[in-house]
């Protein structure tokens, strides 16, 4: 008799004292990329969703998908503004519907490493870049990198005149189209997802990447030219829907911000990691070529793609450019 009393005191305990928390699913937050899980992104994503979920894994739970498995980046993009999904870390150059300033990643040989990168998205300009769409629906959490690009064809080439007639692989950035319209080759702009069947179809003769994308997307199959140009930066924003972020509560946003610290530090450790890694696997391969320009010939490249810097000074901004620039000569 007193255990059935104490019995259901405990329950009728249970039912009104317990948090509903303890009953309610936690809220699935999407993260939608397009490299492969063991490249900087991915990796850095899954750590950014362990950090989560070991915090505040009864109430968030991150659902990642990695390859393009859900969406494209121009679609991931639109997706954050509107509140579709809620993280991506799409490339600088994936921004251009909704701002110009981003396109100062986009202009050839700006950076000559990844520590001009590094200091120019730790300086208030570069950080003032992570609200420019704030008003649009996207809000920038950080910077990751993944590293300098490299130009890689189908045949070999040495000089900018080599390219000339061949169909390259862009992403969808007018600077990057221009850049090649002033090597007279034509610019294909193209989801990543599609880029390895268009070169094994030839549909295009060769692209530019990273060593972390070319090798883990096996693009060299196709490409066994490749040359040491080190000519752009891909690196990607972190980025979130403005409202959604706007949303949370304080702790919440503690926590968040802790996780992407966390998982931006571990991911640009692997992104240095794998773009000499990477770089070595590919150097070392049987079909591969890598050709090392010298200083004179990489000069021919600079001057030829360099122009577009002017031309981009009233569109990106002037003071823009400049701490870029200023970046570059520490
Ligand atoms: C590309 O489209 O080449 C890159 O943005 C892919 C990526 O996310 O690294």
């Amino acid at each position: 008799m007193i255990n059935r009393r104490i019995r259901s005191a405990l329950l009728g305990f249970i039912t009104l004292f317990l948090p509903m928390a303890l009953w309610a699913e936690p809220q699935q937050l999407v993260f939608s990329h397009v490299v492969s899980p063991d490249t900087p992104k991915g990796k850095m994503a899954k750590m950014f969703k362990s950090m989560v979920e070991k915090k505040m894994g009864d109430r968030f739970e991150i659902i990642i998908y990695p390859s393009a498995d859900l969406m494209d980046d121009d679609e991931a993009v639109n997706a954050i503004a509107e509140g579709r999904i809620h993280f991506a870390a799409p490339s600088l150059s994936k921004f251009e519907t909704y701002t110009q300033k981003l396109k100062v990643f986009d202009l050839p040989f700006l950076f000559p490493d990844m520590d001009a990168v590094n200091r120019f998205q730790n300086s208030p300009t570069g950080q003032s870049l992570l609200t420019s769409m704030e008003n649009q629906g996207i809000l920038g959490l950080g910077y990751l990198h993944n590293g300098l690009k490299q130009l890689t064809a189908d045949r070999p080439f040495t000089r900018p005149e080599d390219l000339a007639g061949l169909r390259f692989r862009t992403m969808n950035s007018d600077v990057l189209i221009k850049q090649f319209e002033l090597l007279n080759a034509e610019a294909v702009p193209m989801a990543f997802s599609e880029v390895y069947q268009a070169l094994a179809v030839k549909r295009i003769n060769g692209q530019e990447n990273t060593w972390s994308n070319i090798f883990s997307k096996a693009f060299y199959e196709h490409q066994p030219y490749m040359m040491i140009s080190n000519h752009g930066v891909l690196d990607y924003m972190l980025i979130t829907n403005t409202d959604f972020w706007k949303g949370l509560s304080e702790q919440d946003r503690f926590n968040f911000r802790y996780a992407i610290k966390m998982a931006l530090k571990y991911g640009n450790a692997v992104a240095k990691a794998k773009s000499t890694n990477d770089k070595t696997e590919l150097t070392h391969m049987k079909n591969v070529t890598v050709y090392e320009p010298t200083a004179a010939e990489l000069a021919t490249w600079q001057n030829a793609m360099q122009p577009l810097w002017a031309s981009y000074e009233k569109i990106i901004g002037k003071n823009i450019i400049d701490a870029a620039r200023k970046a570059g000569q520490p």
